[in-house]
């Protein structure tokens, strides 16, 4: 059985505003992951900031968890209420991950994770107070994205061991590589954008009105 993770129990911080309830295309931002997965995997989980677990009407077969201070909070939360044997975990602030993406992610044959991700493309400078320190070799270096499928049991035992010893990571992949698990990757894409800035909203709107014209 496989459990989907959507997380929208962020702040915005960094954009100003609630990102997840942001209107792209005519429907809330954590509406377009809900939509790639709901009906295609056993379970769908959205995670909200408790203080709006009230106002979100939902699709029947969605279940509402709160959120709680940080990511890796948020994700935990929602992995105690998860049946599935596998999970896969997702940031809402990626409106245009794939339904294919979901599915490859949560092939583990070997693994006990595996991630999209996708080559750096550009040259990437080590840099210090405004100067450049050198080059680095960008052939190993990959961007981390969402959606990411784990084993629920080795997920929870390294979240559970983070949190005694005080670990916070930015991803879930994280946490298994520190703990010596083996994590895979997938072919992600450059459109799988996060929205983190005001700027990132603008190019999700532009994306939007490209492909759902
Ligand atoms: N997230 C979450 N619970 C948190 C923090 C983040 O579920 N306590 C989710 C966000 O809703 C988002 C994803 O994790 O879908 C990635 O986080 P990020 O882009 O950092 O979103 P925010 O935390 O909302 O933004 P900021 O860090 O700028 O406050
Ligand atoms: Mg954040």
């Amino acid at each position: 059985m496989i459990s989907v993770i959507l997380l929208a129990a962020g702040q915005g911080k960094r954009l100003g505003f609630k990102k997840q309830f942001v209107k792209l295309g005519g429907k809330p931002l954590y509406m377009h992951s809900l939509e790639k997965v709901l009906g295609i995997f056993d379970e769908v989980i959205l995670v909200l900031p408790k203080e709006d677990l009230g106002r979100v009407e939902l699709p029947t077969g969605v279940k509402k968890v709160a959120g709680g201070e940080e990511r890796q909070d948020s994700v935990l939360e929602g992995l105690l209420e998860a049946k599935g044997d596998i999970v896969i975990i997702h940031d809402c602030a990626r409106p245009f991950a794939t339904t294919e993406m979901f599915r490859k992610v949560a092939q583990l044959e070997g693994v006990e994770g595996k991630i999209t991700a996708i080559p750096v493309r550009d040259t990437i400078k080590q840099v210090s107070e405004g100067m450049v320190i050198k080059t680095l070799d960008r052939s190993a270096l990959w961007h981390a994205q969402t959606p990411q499928g784990f084993i629920k049991k080795v997920l929870l035992e390294c979240h559970f061991r983070a949190r005694n010893e005080g670990v916070v990571a930015t991803d879930d992949s994280a946490l298994l590589e520190r703990y010596g698990y083996k994590v895979g990757v997938v072919m992600g894409s450059p459109l799988n954008i996060k929205i983190t800035y005001p700027e990132d909203l603008d190019l999700a709107k532009q994306l939007c009105a490209v492909c759902n014209p």
